[in-house]
């Protein structure tokens, strides 16, 4: 079943980013001049699927006001003659198909994404984290959908991590196959020790699921601060069905953590040719400030 629908779940907290997550989602912080979200619903537009749903808590109207229409901002654009910009607002909102869902309370990233069952309906269906940003042009999802559409099989991202920070992240034991990009995955392990990982391949934020999916959710005991994991539902589903794990060894940036945030930031105002020049002097400066 071809994918045509994305789900970014965009609820949680952000507590690693207080106080600028107090009142506007971690998915809305800039990386040089766009909210991270928009850089993800990019990426997804350019896998062949237009039809997004975002999942929202606290801070619902910043999301939704970004990729709708601002007819007062258009009007103003327009008057002054800045239609470069005028040009650059209305492709946000032109883009895709947006739709909100909200998420009562953040209960967890598997919460977060049962809440998009009436939304997927009975498809296949992406799911983006939006603090998981890829290098630009990164061809990672559209893998990932060309190998759903090939076998039908639920697929996850993965990434060889440091041994040392397998801690951060969901890991998972695997066999190899013919492909060198391609792996059984045998077994998730949510935020192993280092003595317990089953392997250093960690999962990014990147999913194709089925619709199956939503029964192994429903099956979850949320954990101590009543959180629905969703490596818990993709370990239950891993006892019924096979699971694919695609490798990729493009550059990923993780924006939920502050020095990740401040060095995409600055990749990505490098990687921008109106910006390089001027902003290498700038980071040349400072480093003689700074460097002793
Ligand atoms: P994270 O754990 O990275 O986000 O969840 P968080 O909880 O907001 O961050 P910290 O740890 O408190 O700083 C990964 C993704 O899942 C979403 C988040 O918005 C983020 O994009 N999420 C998480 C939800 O939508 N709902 C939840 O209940 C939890």
């Amino acid at each position: 079943m071809t994918v045509l629908k994305a789900v970014i779940p965009a609820a949680g907290l952000g507590t690693r980013f207080l106080p600028a997550t107090k009142a506007q989602p971690k998915e809305m912080m800039p990386i040089v001049d766009k909210p991270a979200i928009q850089y993800v619903v990019e990426e997804t537009v350019g896998a062949g699927i237009k039809d997004i749903l975002i999942v929202t808590g606290r801070g619902k109207r910043s999301l939704a006001d970004h990729f709708d229409r601002s007819f007062e901002l258009e009007y103003y654009l327009k008057q002054s003659g800045k239609l470069e910009q005028l040009q650059e607002i209305l492709k946000i909102s032109e883009i895709a198909n947006f739709y909100f869902a909200r998420q009562p309370e953040p209960l967890g990233l598997g919460h977060a994404i049962s809440v998009s069952e009436k939304f997927v309906e009975n498809s296949s269906f992406a799911v983006l984290l939006a603090d998981d940003l890829m290098a630009t042009n990164s061809k990672v999802l559209s893998e990932m959908v060309k190998l759903h559409n090939d076998t039908n099989k639920v697929v996850l991202a993965l990434k060889e991590v440091k041994k040392a920070e397998v801690p951060l992240y969901g890991c998972v034991d695997f066999e190899n196959t013919e492909n060198k990009n391609l792996v059984r995955v045998k077994q998730v392990v949510e935020k192993p020790s280092v003595e317990d990982a089953p392997s250093n391949l960690a999962i990014m934020g990147r999913y194709i699921f089925n619709s199956d999916i939503f029964g192994y959710l429903k099956k979850v005991v949320p954990g101590k601060s009543g959180e629905i994991q969703l490596t818990d539902a993709i370990s239950y589903y891993l006892n019924d069905h096979e699971v694919l794990g695609y490798i990729f060894t493009s550059e990923r940036y993780d924006i939920g953590n502050k020095i990740e945030y401040l060095r995409t930031n600055i990749e990505f105002a490098l990687q921008r040719e109106d910006l390089r020049d001027e902003f290498l002097k700038v980071l040349a400066e400072a480093a003689e400030k700074y460097l002793h």
